[in-house]
């Protein structure tokens, strides 16, 4: 079995310039598989309430919702860091951030995920003068689709990318321990990439991030909808074992097959 996975381990990874994974997770379960392959980070994502619970979007979700399922991967977890999503409207404010994200570690997280730019920055440090780590989610945040007008690429235009970027090193200065970049051009996941000290994942961001995320569901090719350009479907490949699925989704992180061009923004 992989030793137990830490933040020093991810912050370790970055200054060797090796890769890490990580895949979301819902319950004990699936914990359980993922884990045991090795995957160094597991999301509970609040994208459980479109792959679990059929909604159209994350904004449903609630705390308890995550409490749940939080309490679940904690179960069936070895070695993974457990990062767990604060779902919409849990963290309006300092005290309101600190309150859920302490229902979340209590639950079993290591770490907490907020989606958002500079207006959470008091909360980030707030959480961190706390001990609670986090982990700022840029680009596209799913909670804001209709803020977006639809789940589209973030940071296209040089001024978003430089707005994005200056976010980036915000949340690093407010003390977020980890960023995460979603559906931004592959540039944008680099040039973040390089310009922070903090471990950066990325989904639809890019090869060049410090580790990459998947929902579960997606690369198990388990979700009725046409995947996301970023997804690949590991489980077809590797002859329907669910184990070597995700094992082999690790490897090809760690070694760099995955994801390839074909699966970036230009
Ligand atoms: O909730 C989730 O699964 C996520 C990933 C898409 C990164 O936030």
């Amino acid at each position: 079995m992989s030793p137990k996975a830490t933040l020093n381990t991810l912050r370790q990874l970055k200054a060797q310039r090796e890769k890490f994974s990580c895949l979301t997770a819902y319950d004990a379960c699936f914990s359980h598989f993922i884990s045991a392959a090795g995957v160094e980070v597991m999301l509970v994502g609040d994208s459980l309430g479109m792959v679990l619970q059929g909604c159209d979007s994350t904004i449903p979700v609630s705390i308890n919702d995550m409490v749940y399922h939080t309490a679940c991967v904690a179960r069936g977890n070895k070695s993974s860091l457990i990062m767990a999503d604060m779902p919409f409207m849990t963290y309006g404010s300092p005290d309101q951030t600190l309150k859920n994200a302490a229902k979340l570690m209590q639950a079993g997280a290591e770490l907490v995920k907020l989606e958002g730019g500079e207006w959470l920055n008091d909360s980030v440090s707030r959480l961190s003068d706390c001990g609670i780590p986090s982990c700022v989610h840029l680009g596209l945040t799913p909670q804001s689709v209709h803020k977006f007008g639809g789940y589209k690429v973030q940071g296209r235009s040089p001024e978003a990318a430089a707005q994005l970027l200056r976010e980036a090193l915000a949340a690093q200065e407010a003390g977020a321990a980890m960023l995460l970049l979603e559906c931004v051009p592959s540039s944008v996941g680099k040039v973040v990439t390089e310009k922070v000290d903090i471990p950066v994942i990325g989904i639809g961001a890019g090869p060049d991030t410090d580790g990459q995320v998947l929902v579960l569901h997606d690369m198990l090719g388990l979700t009725p909808n046409k995947p996301a350009k970023f997804v690949k479907n590991f489980l077809s490949e590797n002859g329907g074992s669910i184990q070597a699925a995700i094992s082999a989704y690790h490897h090809a992180v760690k070694n760099g097959y995955f994801p390839s061009e074909e699966h970036g923004f230009s």
